[in-house]
């Protein structure tokens, strides 16, 4: 099978395009509507069965279910969105595409998750909706999420596009709030092979609405009933999506012993923190296996040069990105543990096809660069 080359002899991921996914793609473009075939309402089952939850939409990126997602529950301007600064950028962008305003709160002192004690001095009146986003694959804490919303009519929305098949207390992300939105893009634990994105929830009239939304605004074929987009998930990617959302339960439970590898082989590695420790709450998916060290930059260094590919997710925090400072005015110190991560955290290579091998030598060479 070839496997994609990044010239790095341990890669940070590695997304899987097997045999089985190449005959359901052949399959599907020989013999389906290329787009909103059968393999598009067939995956949108299967993978609202998967979270637990009454209806999937499937749309053209995890960004478009963000934004689809708050338009479908109407919210717009006038309307507040509590967020976290320490995510990828798309998570607040698709507030700002919605019309609404992001506000950030800081993330948790110990983790990596927006706070949930943090957001609740930034909520006003006009707040709508908060987005805990499951970073990394670790599921953020719903249930103060939720005891913050009770009562105040806000919503939430669960960005989790990091953790498709993460569970907290035993429930899987995608059912845990009003609404979920996911990404099927390549380095996802699970993929559609392109861009891909997915709504998950239990209320019939936001499916009803994102349906809509993501389909030009059609009421029918040619009539329409809002200001649409042109959002589909091709029926070809539907088709592979089906044969990776099979393989997820295994796939995650190998990253799981992949990161309980790294543990034991770098616990107590000076200057380096792991990633939070597991709990019997919290079921983590380790899309990324992040360590923090005030030594990052050089711990970097050192695996690249040895031909091992880590990566910073995320070396600016959102609120310090060009577009948000000019936007909103934002500068440093606002927002410090977001900001004291992105100088800290470094992602090392965790996928389904990892080897004990391949682990022991990233740990070695962390250590190395620790005690250097
Ligand atoms: C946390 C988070 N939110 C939103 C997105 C946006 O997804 P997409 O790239 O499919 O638009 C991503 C992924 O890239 C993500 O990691």
């Amino acid at each position: 099978m070839p496997q994609i080359k990044h010239g790095f002899k341990i890669p940070l991921m590695r997304p899987v395009v097997d045999e089985e996914m190449l005959q359901a793609a052949l399959y599907s473009l020989q013999n389906e509507k290329l787009v909103m075939g059968e393999s598009v309402f067939k995956f949108e089952e299967e993978f609202a069965r998967y979270c637990g939850s009454r209806y999937a939409v499937s749309t053209g990126s995890g960004t478009a279910a963000l934004q689809i997602a708050l338009q479908s529950m109407q919210i717009g301007p006038n309307d507040e969105v509590v967020t976290t600064p320490f995510s990828f950028f798309a998570t607040s962008n698709a507030v700002i595409h919605a019309g609404a305003q992001p506000r950030f709160a800081d993330v948790e002192d110990n983790g990596f998750n927006l706070d949930p004690a943090k957001v609740e001095p930034r909520l006003t009146p006009k707040t709508r909706v908060i987005i805990p986003v499951h970073l990394y694959g670790q599921p953020a804490r719903m249930n103060e999420f939720r005891d913050l919303a009770e009562d105040k009519e806000i919503i939430i929305v669960e960005d989790a596009c990091q953790a498709h098949g993460a569970e907290y207390e035993g429930r899987r992300v995608g059912s845990l709030g009003h609404i979920a939105c996911f990404s099927f893009y390549t380095s996802k634990n699970m993929t559609v092979c392109g861009d891909g994105g997915m709504i998950v929830t239990n209320d019939e009239d936001v499916a009803d609405a994102a349906r809509s939304f993501r389909d030009c605004g059609r009421a029918s074929k040619y009539t329409m009933s809002r200001i649409g987009y042109t959002s589909r998930l091709n029926t070809v990617n539907a088709a592979i999506g089906r044969v990776q959302l099979r393989k997820l339960d295994t796939w995650n439970k190998t990253r799981r012993r992949v990161a309980d590898l790294y543990r034991k082989a770098l616990e107590g590695a000076p200057g380096i923190m792991l990633p939070p420790a597991e709990t019997p709450k919290e079921t983590p998916v380790y899309h990324l296996f992040v360590v923090r060290s005030t030594r990052r930059d050089q711990l970097a260094a050192h695996l690249e040069k040895n031909g091992v590919e880590a990566a910073i997710h995320y070396p600016v925090p959102i609120h310090l990105q060009t577009p948000y400072r000019e936007k909103y005015g934002y500068s440093e110190g606002l927002f410090p543990i977001a900001e004291r991560l992105a100088g800290q955290v470094l992602s090392l290579p965790i996928h389904p096809a990892s080897t004990e091998e391949e682990v022991h030598t990233v740990s070695r060479l962390v250590r190395e660069s620790t005690t250097e």
